[in-house]
């Protein structure tokens, strides 16, 4: 029955053949929709690095004291986004406290692009 509704015309194994042919062309034409991919907002999420951040991690990406993480010579940013995400939003136990209840996700997401984009490049050497 369905069968008979998709290829309507159908009445021996070549028109069968065309159809399905036709089928396929047409589905492979219809884009694949794609997760769609939020652009970080760089300048939200300097917002938030110069509002929170910035009293630890420093506001030229130098930690603060020998236990925070310079960003500045890439440390931890080897690591990918979606960990460094989580350890923003749920913090680090006993070392950072966690942000998840002020920033949503599109927000960390912007901070984290920041960070990146700021001073991901390893300007700087230890
Ligand atoms: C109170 C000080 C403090 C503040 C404020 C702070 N951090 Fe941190 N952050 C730390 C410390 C300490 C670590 C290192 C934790 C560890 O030892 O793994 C860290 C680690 C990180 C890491 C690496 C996590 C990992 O998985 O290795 C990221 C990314 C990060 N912070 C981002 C941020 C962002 C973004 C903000 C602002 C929203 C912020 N931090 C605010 C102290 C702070």
């Amino acid at each position: 029955m369905l069968v008979r509704m998709l290829f309507p015309l159908t009445s021996d194994a070549r028109s069968t053949t065309v159809w399905l042919g036709i089928w396929l062309l047409a589905l492979s034409v219809v884009p694949v929709q794609p997760a769609i991919a939020r652009t970080p907002d760089l300048a939200a999420g300097q917002d938030v690095y110069f509002s929170i951040c910035v009293s630890c991690h420093g506001p030229d990406g130098h930690g603060a004291d020998t236990h925070i993480p310079s960003f500045i010579y890439r440390e931890r940013l080897e690591k990918d986004d979606v960990t460094l995400r989580r350890s923003i939003r749920d913090g680090v136990p006993d070392r950072m406290p966690p942000w998840g209840g002020y920033l949503d996700d599109d927000r960390i997401a912007d901070v984290l692009a920041y960070i990146r984009h700021r001073f991901g490049g390893g300007q700087g050497r230890r």
